[in-house]
C-alpha cells in the first residue's frame, strides 16, 4: 500500500532554495523505494515572504502548514532585511511559525561522525564518540514572555525589557519530552538552568526534580548554564540528553553543533503535542555563499530524515537516508565547510547527486 503525505516546503532565503532542492530529490527517491507518496507544496516565509507580501509569515503560509502532515524548512534571513522593524523581520516569521504550530519541543542532536572528527576545532580525543541531544523549550521563556518592548523610563531614557517566564505546565511538558527522549537513549538527562540567580529557573528545577519520580530509570542531574557551556567544550562525552529553556537552548545548541565540526551537518525537529512538526537545519541562510552552489546540503537532508522518523513515523526510510549520508562521507565527498586536503571538494548539487547514487546502489 502506498502511504500519502502532504509536505509543506519552506525554502526561505539565502542558501535555502539550493539545499531544499537536494532534500526534495532525496525524498522523491526514498519515497519510491519505501512506497511513500509525497505531495510537496511550497510556501513563503522569512525574507522571501517579506519581499512578496510585506510580512514574514503570511496567514496563508501558516494555514498551509497547519493543513499538512509535516513542514520542511530550509533557512531564513539575510542582510537585506536586518534593518526592518522587529515585526517585519524574517526571524519573526520563524518564531510565528513555532508559536502558530505550538511546537514547544525542539530536538537538536549533535553527533560526531567518525569521518569528520578532524574537522572539529576541538581535539579528536575530546570529540570522538560525542552523541548528545539538546531538548530545547521553543515556545516560551524570554523569547515570548510579556512585558516586552522598549519603553520610556522615568529618567527620560529608553529602557529595553524582556521577560523570562515559565508556568509549571510549560516546564512539565518539555520535561516529559526530555525524560522520554533520555529513556530511549542512554538514560541520562541533564537539566540546565540558572537557579542560583533566577526564580524562573528555581521553578524549572523544582518541576524537573518532581517529574523525575515518574522516570526512576532515568538518571537526572542539574547544571547551571554557565557551567554547562564550559563542560560542553571541556568534556562533551559526559552528556547524553540535555533539557533547557528557550534562550539557554539557543546558545547551548550552537556550542553543541560546533563540537561536530560544522553547523552545516546538524538537523533539528520541532514538535508539538499534536499536528505537524517542523523540521529544519540548525544553521542559518548563509547569504555570503547563496546561489554559488557551495552550501552543504547534509543538514537539510538529515532534517528530512528527522521528518520521516519523528513526523511521519517512517524510521526505516529515515535510517536509509542517514546511511547514505555516512556513505558519501566515507567515499570522501566534502563541501567547503567540512573539506580537508585529502578529501574531494564538491558543490551542493554534486553532493546531492552523490547521495542519490548512494541511495540507489544500496537499494
Ligand atoms: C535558532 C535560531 C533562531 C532562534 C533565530 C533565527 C530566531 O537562532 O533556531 O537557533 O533564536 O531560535
Ligand atoms: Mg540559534
Amino acid at each position: 500500500m502506498v502511504q500519502q503525505f502532504r509536505i509543506t516546503l519552506l525554502p526561505g532565503d539565502g542558501i535555502g532554495p539550493e539545499i531544499m532542492a537536494v532534500a526534495v530529490k532525496i525524498l522523491k527517491e526514498i519515497g519510491q523505494q519505501f512506497h511513500l507518496q509525497f505531495s510537496f507544496q511550497e510556501a513563503l516565509v522569512g525574507g522571501a515572504a517579506i519581499d512578496a507580501t510585506g510580512e514574514p509569515l503570511p496567514a496563508q503560509t501558516l494555514q498551509q502548514c497547519q493543513n499538512s502532515d509535516a513542514v520542511l524548512l530550509a533557512a531564513i534571513g539575510g542582510y537585506k532585511w536586518d534593518t526592518l522593524p522587529r515585526h517585519q523581520r524574517p526571524e519573526t516569521g520563524l518564531l510565528g511559525l513555532r508559536a502558530g504550530l505550538k511546537l514547544f519541543a525542539n530536538l537538536r542532536p549533535a553527533t560526531i561522525l567518525p569521518q569528520l572528527i578532524e574537522t572539529s576545532s576541538l581535539k579528536p580525543e575530546v570529540v570522538e564518540g560525542v552523541d548528545l541531544m539538546v531538548v530545547r523549550e521553543l515556545t516560551g521563556g524570554i523569547y515570548f514572555g510579556q512585558p516586552r518592548g522598549i519603553f520610556a523610563a522615568e529618567t527620560g531614557e529608553k529602557r529595553g525589557v524582556n521577560t523570562m517566564a515559565y508556568t509549571e505546565a510549560e516546564v512539565d511538558r518539555i520535561g516529559r519530552v526530555a525524560f522520554e527522549t533520555a529513556r530511549k537513549r542512554s538514560g541520562r538527562l541533564c537539566s540546565v538552568d540558572k537557579a542560583n540567580v533566577l526564580e524562573v529557573s528555581q521553578l524549572w528545577r523544582d518541576r524537573i526534580t518532581l517529574l523525575a519520580q515518574e522516570y526512576p530509570d532515568v538518571v537526572l542531574t542539574h547544571l547551571y548554564v554557565d557551567n554547562a557551556a564550559m563542560q560542553l567544550v571541556r568534556w562533551p562525552k559526559q552528556f547524553d540528553t540535555l533539557v533547557t529553556s528557550n534562550l539557554f537552548g539557543d546558545i547551548l545548541s550552537d556550542i553543541a553543533a560546533m563540537l561536530t565540526g560544522s553547523i552545516g551537518m546538524l538537523p533539528s525537529a520541532s514538535l508539538g503535542a499534536a499536528g505537524p512538526g517542523l523540521f529544519e537545519p540548525v544553521h542559518g541562510s548563509a547569504p555570503d555563499i547563496a546561489g554559488q552552489d557551495k552550501a552543504n546540503p547534509l543538514a537539510q537532508v538529515l532534517s528530512a530524515a528527522m521528518m520521516l522518523r519523528h513526523g511521519l513515523n517512517q524510521p526505516e526510510a529515515a535510517a536509509k537516508i542517514e546511511q547514505a549520508v555516512l556513505s558519501v562521507l566515507t567515499q570522501g565527498y566534502r563541501t567547503g565547510d567540512i573539506h580537508s586536503p585529502e578529501t574531494t571538494l564538491v558543490g551542493c548539487q554534486a553532493m546531492g547527486d552523490a547521495l542519490l547514487q548512494a541511495l540507489q546502489t544500496e537499494h
